[in-house]
């Protein structure tokens, strides 16, 4: 099954969707992930959510270093410690934020193969994994910083909203 995925930009209603846990890790989920994967890198990011490809599944994408992460309902099972990092976000174009994390992640997933995994993640790696995990729960990296810090950033979240709202008429337009 081909499904054409893009990149759902806020305040588009399935960036705010708690997904769906998946039941079984078959074909189609193997096919999601790797679409998810190619729509990823060619919008040059480390990490995609499902809901942020417009799926409704608890399904995350992470690219690190030579290592890539294909996770089916992924889950934090432990945090340790704090990061303040420099943050972007794929569904938010050219908005760059502080946000403050747990330095150090524990996180249970299943692979492609249905295999449980276990990753210990540290820095970039444990920023970027609790960055997806948000998305599949329906938060975004704007809920994750201070009301003042907000105020800040209002033009810009103008800016998106208003290329969203252009982007979405014109996909209804063309169908
Ligand atoms: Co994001």
């Amino acid at each position: 099954m081909e499904i054409k995925l893009r990149i759902h930009t806020w305040p588009e209603k399935i960036l705010r969707t708690k997904c769906k846990d998946v039941k079984e890790v078959d074909d189609n989920i193997r096919n999601f992930l790797d679409q998810m994967y190619r729509l990823m890198r060619v919008a040059d990011g480390i990490g995609l959510a499902a809901n942020q490809a417009g799926l409704d599944l608890n399904l995350i994408v992470v690219q690190h270093q030579d290592q890539v992460y294909k996770l089916i309902n992924p889950k934090i099972i432990k945090r340790k410690g704090k990061i303040t990092f420099l943050e972007g976000c794929l569904s938010f174009p050219a908005l760059e934020i502080e946000v403050k994390r747990a330095n150090k992640v524990r996180v249970a997933a299943l692979n492609e193969k249905r295999e449980a995994v276990d990753i210990e993640a540290e820095g970039i790696l444990a920023v970027v994994l609790q960055h997806e995990i948000d998305h599949i729960s329906g938060i975004v990296f704007i809920d994750r910083i201070p009301f003042w810090k907000r105020i800040k950033i209002k033009s810009q979240l103008k800016k998106i909203k208003k290329q969203t709202h252009d982007k979405v008429q014109k996909i209804k337009t063309d169908e």
